[in-house]
């Protein structure tokens, strides 16, 4: 299986092909709707002069960043805004590729696919920790993987596609191992906003020049389109400060910058929306959760129990997370996964169903009808 080409387009499009009904769960994009304050911000922002329609800095507006920064408890200075948490990955994991030494890039398998994609883009060689049983990395395992070569460490809490959080001491560690092997650990927490665990501990919470963290409003404000991001990168006054340089020069050479009327939009969501949003996402998110569960517990699946994000990965008796399977599913229950074979060795026959339809009670109750 190559991971190294995400394949949701393929999955996708054979589920939109299908000649019967399909509920789609094979990709993140949030189903619900963004904060009211997030349209009033663009409609706002379009009433605005002409002048405010340029080039906003390549880092992104001071404001949104002023703001991020304040609310991430670091300095405005090693914050930069990006097209996504895919750019700010990207950046992340280039700079970190560049500046330390080493030819490998360390994942937790099963690994969300564009990582792996982008180490190879970048002419990494790859190696893969495997998630232990309750889908956390265990982090001797990780300690032991790490060795010389290692120049980046990618994690990802919550976690595409286990739906696993990592706690207090597994990002302490993690951070730690960075700094002993001289390292860069890639903190991805786009799904922050998304722990019913309560145990969500953000790698920013340990302060070092050896982590950046990468973040997005794609799914907290569910504009997945809108492609607005950022990264956390080391204090620039610090041993580090050349990861922030790196970045920024790589950003601006790319993009030039990213699109002013999101990032306005955005900074007036963030100040005008309340706590009260987000809790209500998680709600509509936990009560998905529990149909979904509910009915692979009455098919007799094992699953990883969703701390966190927006998917469920379940593994069937008798029937492997492949290609095969997953079409199987599309033609028969009509219901669309991801296989888990997509996603690396180690859950390879678990399929993942992202839990962004509002018919997931209708999926689920497909599922139970044909396994
Ligand atoms: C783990 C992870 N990181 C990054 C992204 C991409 O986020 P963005 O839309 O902000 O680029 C996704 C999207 O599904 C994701 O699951």
């Amino acid at each position: 299986m190559d991971y190294e080409t995400p394949q949701f387009f393929r999955v996708m499009q054979y589920a939109n092909q299908a000649d019967r009904d399909v509920v789609d769960m094979v990709s993140g994009s949030p189903d619900w709707e963004p904060p009211e304050s997030l349209r009033e911000g663009l409609v706002e922002y379009a009433r605005g002069e002409p002048e405010q329609f340029q080039y906003p800095p390549s880092v992104g507006l001071t404001d949104l960043r002023e703001e991020i920064a304040g609310r991430r408890g670091v300095d405005r200075e090693q914050v930069i805004i990006t097209n996504g948490a895919g750019e700010a990955n990207h950046l992340a994991m280039s700079a970190g590729f560049e500046r330390f030494p080493g030819s490998e890039i360390l994942l937790v398998d099963p690994t969300y696919p564009y990582y792996a994609g982008r180490a190879s883009l970048l002419g990494a060689d790859t190696r893969y920790v495997p998630a232990s049983g309750d889908g956390v990395p265990d982090t001797e395992t990780v300690r032991e993987c790490v060795r010389e070569e290692t120049s980046v460490i990618v994690v990802n809490s919550p976690n595409n596609p286990l739906g696993v959080t990592y706690g207090e001491e597994t990002k302490a560690a993690l951070v730690d191992i960075a700094e002993t092997y001289d390292a860069l650990l890639v903190s991805d927490e786009v799904y922050d906003h998304f722990d019913y665990s309560g145990s969500f501990t953000s790698a920013l919470a340990f302060d070092s020049p050896n982590r950046v963290v990468t973040n997005s409003f794609s799914k907290s404000l569910a504009i997945t389109g809108w492609r607005v991001g950022y990264a956390v990168f080391p204090d620039r006054q610090g041993p580090r400060g050349d990861l922030f340089e790196d970045a920024r020069t790589r950003h601006m050479l790319t993009t030039v910058t990213g699109s002013r009327p999101a990032q306005a939009a955005v900074l007036h969501a963030l100040r005008e929306t309340g706590p009260a949003y987000y809790e209500g996402v998680r709600e509509r998110l936990r009560d998905r959760i529990t149909v979904f569960t509910d009915a692979l517990d009455e098919v007799g699946a094992t699953y990883t129990d969703p701390e966190g994000a927006f998917y469920v990965m379940a593994r069937f008796p008798a029937f492997p997370g492949t290609f095969e399977s997953v079409e199987l599913l599309v033609d028969e229950a009509g219901v669309a996964g991801m296989p888990g074979e997509a996603f690396g060795e180690s859950r390879s026959d678990w399929i993942r169903f992202a839990l962004v339809s509002p018919r997931v009670e209708t999926a689920a109750d497909r599922l139970a009808g044909f396994l």
